[in-house]
């Protein structure tokens, strides 16, 4: 569908700022159109001297006079009398229009829209004079607002050059509506915006008054007042009620185009309640804020329970017991980590690298000693993991590292020993994400008559029952063939001078339930 800017580049010679200021205009025309309770139409004389529909808005407090969409099409009958008469003589005008299917009572009042030292387009209200609604205060006030943006229009001070507010937030007429005068004091306030007041707790007549004699937040009203210019302002006007406020100013038309020399005489202020709207970004920033919080104490009262087995192994004198209490330490010390790490991510998942990097730190700092050096690497980041797999597979991690140390090189290997951790993130047959971990070592290699299902140390114990029944993975251990070492060129050169094979341990986890 052609814009706005698609319709002024191909049939005018208007240039880019002359564009950019009509579509300013539509970007804000809708509280004009709700302002005037009717159609607001814009109209733009073409290279072939025709009159094009360039856009169209329709009020949201008033009925519309056109069901069908016109945009695109040119205009022939009285319409573009009149059109071209105002866009000639740079005034406003009025007159009678036909409209199809009726008797023929409506009329349109074109406003010149003028930018720079003349007219560039015209804009046009049109209305039925049979419907409409009844004149009562609000209906003066509106169509008071929208001559005055009419005047403005007419005299190029309206719209405003510069970015146009978000408009999908932005309140509209229909929200409320305070006018303000020239003393700054409350001229009137709509319906909508009466109720607003009373909401936080101003009940008196607000008519007369200046918003902080009523003790009502102004300062987008004095902004505007100062600068000239709209202002957006969000606030918390009381604990329960957040406000957007949005004031443009009013300038009297016979103003000098300078923008220093005009004087505000007037503003009108535009208020919605978006507390509910706030409420529940709040709460969403919270709830995550608190499992972060949750994490980071969890994360604390392991460090706790891990001291308090380290003080205890100073006290015992079996290398047995020691052993086993420290090899405890190792593993809280893991899931600690896990923790500390999610506690820093904002959400329920992690990238799983930021876990794994910190626990190879770990194991390589906790595991080796100093006559039997193993280097650790890591192959690939395996994507973003949730909590309740990381933590699992995390302590799986360090079995299988620890097992890599312990089992792979034992005292006289010789060559360097290389542990390598491979991540990946695949689909399988369903297309469902599956996290593939490969742990390869480059060293002795299983005996030949092993076999995972009748281990029965507690490491591979632990790796089996999280990862088969915790996880609903798959695990499988082998020798490593010199395939295996292929990503790996420390591992490649390593391979020849070990005494062992080496070993190949591949998890495949399923991501999504
Ligand atoms: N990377 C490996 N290289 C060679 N053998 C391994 C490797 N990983 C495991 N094994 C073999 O599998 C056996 C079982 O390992 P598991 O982790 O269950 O027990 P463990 O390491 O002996 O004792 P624990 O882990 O309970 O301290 C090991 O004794 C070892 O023979
Ligand atoms: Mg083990």
């Amino acid at each position: 569908m052609a814009t706005l800017g698609d319709f002024a580049r191909q049939h005018t010679d208007l240039g880019k700022e002359g564009i950019g200021h009509l579509q300013n205009l539509v970007s804000e025309w809708g509280i004009l159109a709700d302002f005037c309770f009717a159609d607001l139409l814009l109209y733009l004389p073409t290279k072939t001297d025709e009159w094009l529909v360039a856009a169209h808005v329709r009020a949201a407090t008033g009925q519309t006079l056109y069901i069908a969409d016109f945009v695109g099409s040119t205009v022939v009958d009285d319409r573009r009398r009149i059109i071209e008469s105002s866009y000639r003589s740079g005034e406003i005008e009025e007159g009678e229009i036909p409209i199809d299917g009726t008797d023929g009572a409506a009329r349109m009042l074109a406003i010149p829209v003028r930018h720079g030292n003349r007219p560039v387009a015209v804009l046009t209200r049109e209305w039925s004079t049979r419907s409409g609604r009844q004149p009562g205060e609000l209906e003066r006030t509106y169509l008071e607002i929208f001559g005055r943006f009419a005047g403005m229009i007419r005299g190029g001070l309206f719209p405003f050059p510069g970015r146009a507010a978000d408009s999908s937030i932005s309140p509209r007429v229909g929200d409320g509506v305070l006018v303000i005068d020239d003393d700054a004091k409350v001229r009137y306030a709509s319906p909508n915006a009466v109720s607003a007041l009373h909401r936080v707790g101003i009940g008196a007549n607000s008519v007369g008054q200046t918003l902080s004699e009523l003790g009502f937040t102004d300062s987008a009203v004095r902004q505007a007042f100062e600068r000239g210019e709209p202002v957006v302002e969000e606030f918390d006007q009381t604990a329960e009620v957040t406000l957007l406020a949005r004031c443009i100013p009013l300038f009297h038309d016979d103003e000098k185009s300078d923008a220093r020399e005009r004087r505000v005489t007037g503003a009108v202020l535009l208020l919605r309640d978006v507390s509910e709207l706030r409420r529940r970004d709040r709460l969403i920033l919270s709830k995550d804020a608190t499992i972060r919080e949750i994490h980071h104490r969890v994360k604390n009262n392991l460090q706790t329970i891990s001291s308090l087995l380290r003080l205890q192994v100073r006290r015992l004198d079996s290398a047995e017991a020691k052993a086993a209490v420290d090899e405890s330490v190792r593993r809280i010390r893991t899931i600690a980590l896990v923790h500390e790490t999610l506690s820093r991510e904002p959400g329920d998942d992690v990238a799983f690298i930021e876990i794994v990097r910190p626990l190879l730190r770990l194991v390589e700092d906790s595991l080796q000693s100093p006559d039997r050096p193993v280097r650790f690497v890591v192959h690939g980041d395996g994507g973003r993991v949730p909590a309740t797999v990381a933590t699992p597979l995390s302590v799986v991690l360090t079995e299988l590292l620890q097992n890599a140390v312990d089992h792979g090189f034992r005292e006289g290997l010789t060559g360097r020993g290389s542990v390598a951790v491979q991540l990946l993130q695949e689909t399988d047959a369903d297309n469902h994400a599956v996290l593939c971990v490969r742990v390869i070592d480059n060293g002795a290699g299983l005996a030949p008559d092993f076999d995972i299902a009748n281990a029965t140390g507690l490491g591979l114990s632990i790796v089996r029952t999280l990862v088969t029944t915790e996880l609903g993975g798959t695990i499988a251990m082998r020798r490593a063939t010199p395939a295996d070492y292929d990503s790996d060129a420390d591992m490649q050169a390593a391979f020849d001078t070990t005494a062992g094979p080496g070993t190949v341990i591949e998890l495949r986890v399923p991501l999504s339930a």
